[in-house]
């Protein structure tokens, strides 16, 4: 059975874990981490048998508290497919850090078919928009590996 909460600290480790085992930038360690202790508020993990099978960290925007960023969002490979993704940020839509949202933002390499459709999906289930925009280009990467940002703005709901 999945059960769904905040992560804590101690959760840091195995989302850092969870990231590197996927198709995601990894980060520090310690950026997770943070997430857990300062932001956990706005990220929820799902667990099944004590082990977190997904994840969404985000915040809110500093400049614009009704916007939720989406920073990292994902599922282990044996949970997907099953909607896990999207209940997950639905869920998190119902906090009560979340009351005042009624936008999400979320930027999504144009190779990644599955995040893509998981925010236009989003939009769809919401009977909202989905504005897909320029945010970070490629050359903002240094190494020149990294395919550019676009910036998926969902809302409003
Ligand atoms: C992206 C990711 C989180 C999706 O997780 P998931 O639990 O499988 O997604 P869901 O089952 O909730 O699916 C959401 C939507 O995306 C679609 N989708 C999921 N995987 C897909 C795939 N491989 N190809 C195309 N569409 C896909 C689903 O069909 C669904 O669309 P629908 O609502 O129109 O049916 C997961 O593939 C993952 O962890 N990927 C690696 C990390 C990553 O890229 N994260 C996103 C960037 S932050």
């Amino acid at each position: 059975m999945l059960c769904f909460r905040k992560p804590q600290v101690e959760d840091g480790p195995s989302i850092w874990n969870l990231v590197k085992d996927s198709t995601l930038d990894l980060n520090s360690t310690y950026s997770y981490l943070m997430m857990c202790r300062y932001f956990a508020d706005t990220c929820i993990i799902a667990e099944q048998e004590k082990e977190i099978v997904g994840f969404v960290n985000a915040f809110l925007e500093p400049d614009a508290k009704n916007t939720l960023f989406v920073w990292q969002v994902a599922v282990v490979e044996s949970q997907r497919g099953k909607g896990l993704a999207a209940n997950l940020i639905k869920r998190l839509l119902q906090a009560e850090a979340c009351k005042d949202v009624c936008f999400v933002e979320a930027t999504v390499s144009p190779s990644n078919l599955p995040s893509s459709s998981l925010f236009c999906g989003l939009a769809r289930d919401l009977d909202t928009r989905c504005e897909i925009s320029e945010c970070f280009s490629a050359d903002l990467f240094p190494g020149g590996k990294h395919e550019e940002e676009l910036l998926y703005r969902i809302g409003p709901f």
